[in-house]
């Protein structure tokens, strides 16, 4: 790390400390994202938070932290609001830094993802995809991932135990979306390792880990060239083949687009799938009330997963920007002002969700924002319900004796996407 990087990382350390203290001073509580207690449950200080100050001011992140349902929804909802980190107010010393460190800018060149561009750019990229990700693609995969679950719950029958997130959370969506895209099955290992890398660069990414990032975008843009142009030449029944042609109102994806759209199919559903499944089967182990009801009615495993989405959601928040002086649960707000909304606290909150924080398998009609909502609501929903409605089928059904092992869950370090590192299970 050269002495530059070094500088600016000690600088960064010393600033955040002083703002957290002013912040403490300013509001009575800080929302530090990257506190060890904030990982392993963040749900008492969204309570907190909630209760004593729902329009946060947050000094560290500059910008506003929304934790109360109707508030976060309202934004969400908002077409002035912009997604479009450029829109932050300090995009410009982030490049600079970045430029600093050899780095570059996710938006140069056409790389922008589109989970962080606006209309029209941004509709023009979800209409393109949303042409060759249907649901008529997703539920092909039905019996692939029967499959999958199959042939990786006998081999841990066997054994009698399991640790779930590297034997069956992770991997299962991974193949299923490799194999979606048409990716063959000797690269599937490269490709988890290479996702995992990508997402290094989400939230409040140190220099090293953008580098990481960077370097595994490039290695995974290598590997997609030959893809798209053997594709493009004799086109195959896969997601490469269809987005390569996709084509809307005259346009077609430009090569720099497809590359990240590719990686964002890839990525957003990687991560994101095995949290749902890990963080739900660990919430009924906890609950085993609410287990036993669905082990006694299976058929009630499939709408279980929007309460258990809601109930500990794997996207614990993101952020939108504003384009012009607006108003917003009855704050105003300049141009250029960033939200941050909580999406794991809109969806405890008890003005919406009653005794939000129980686990009620039951809930009817759970309207949770763990997909989000509006214009970037996530496009792999159904994969993801159907993935892990399937997974957890199978995990119940066929192991009436499924337990906890006795055992300290670390959590994932990464303060946007929430889920353990491992989960022990008796079979
Ligand atoms: C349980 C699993 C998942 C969760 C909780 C989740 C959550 C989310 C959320 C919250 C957003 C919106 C973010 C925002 O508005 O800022 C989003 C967008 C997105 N998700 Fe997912 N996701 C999951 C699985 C997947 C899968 C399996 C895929 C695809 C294979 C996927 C692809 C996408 C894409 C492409 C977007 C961007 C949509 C847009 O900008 O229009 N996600 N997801």
């Amino acid at each position: 790390m050269g002495l530059r990087t070094r500088i600016d990382q000690a600088t960064l350390i010393s600033r955040a400390l002083w703002l957290m203290a002013v912040e403490k001073v300013e509001t009575g509580i800080v929302f530090n994202w990257m506190s060890p207690e904030l990982r392993s449950d963040p749900y008492p200080f969204y309570e907190r938070l909630r209760r004593t100050d729902p329009f946060h001011r947050c000094r560290n992140a500059d910008g506003w932290v929304l934790s109360r349902y109707t508030d976060v929804l309202a934004v969400l909802r908002d077409p002035s609001f912009s997604a479009d980190e450029r829109n932050h107010p300090r995009h410009p010393q982030l490049v600079a830094r970045l430029r600093r460190a050899g780095l570059r800018d996710a938006y140069d060149a056409d790389r922008g993802s589109m989970l962080r561009l606006d209309p029209p750019t941004h509709t023009r990229l979800r209409a393109l995809v949303s042409k060759a990700f249907t649901p008529r693609a997703i539920e092909r995969m039905r019996p692939r991932i029967e499959a999958i679950l199959k042939e990786v719950l006998e081999g841990c029958a066997a054994r009698g135990a399991i640790e779930l997130v590297s034997e069956l959370a992770a991997p299962l969506p991974l193949r299923v979306i490799a194999e979606m895209l048409g990716i063959p099955g000797e690269d599937h290992a490269r490709f988890r390792a290479l996702s995992n890398e990508v997402v290094r660069n989400i939230g409040d990414a140190s220099s090293e880990d953008r580098r990481a990032s960077e370097r595994a975008g490039a290695e995974l843009d290598a590997y997609f060239e030959p893809f798209i142009d053997e594709r493009r030449r004799s086109p195959r029944d896969d997601l490469i083949s269809a987005l390569a042609a996709a084509e809307e109102g005259g346009e077609r994806l430009k090569r720099n687009e497809l590359l990240s759209v590719l990686t964002l199919l890839l990525v957003a559903g990687n991560e994101t799938t095995t949290n749902l499944i890990s963080n739900a089967t660990l919430a009924l182990l906890r609950n085993p009330g609410e287990l036993e009801l669905l082990r006694r009615e299976p058929a009630r495993i499939r709408p279980a997963v929007e309460e258990l989405l809601r109930y500990d959601g794997p996207v614990q928040m993101t952020s939108r920007f504003t384009t012009a002086d607006t108003e917003i649960a009855g704050r105003r707000l300049r141009r250029g002002e960033m939200v941050v909304l909580l999406l794991g606290s809109a969806n405890r909150d008890p003005a919406v969700f009653p005794e939000g924080d129980r686990l009620d398998v039951t809930r009817r009609d759970v309207r949770h924002l763990g997909f989000g909502l509006g214009i970037h609501f996530c496009l792999g929903a159904q994969l993801a319900r159907l993935e892990a409605g399937l997974a957890l089928e199978a995990l119940i059904g066929r192991f009436p004796r499924l337990a906890l092992r006795p055992q300290k869950i670390a959590w994932s370090a990464n303060p946007v996407l929430r889920g353990p590192k491992a989960l022990f299970l008796e079979l």
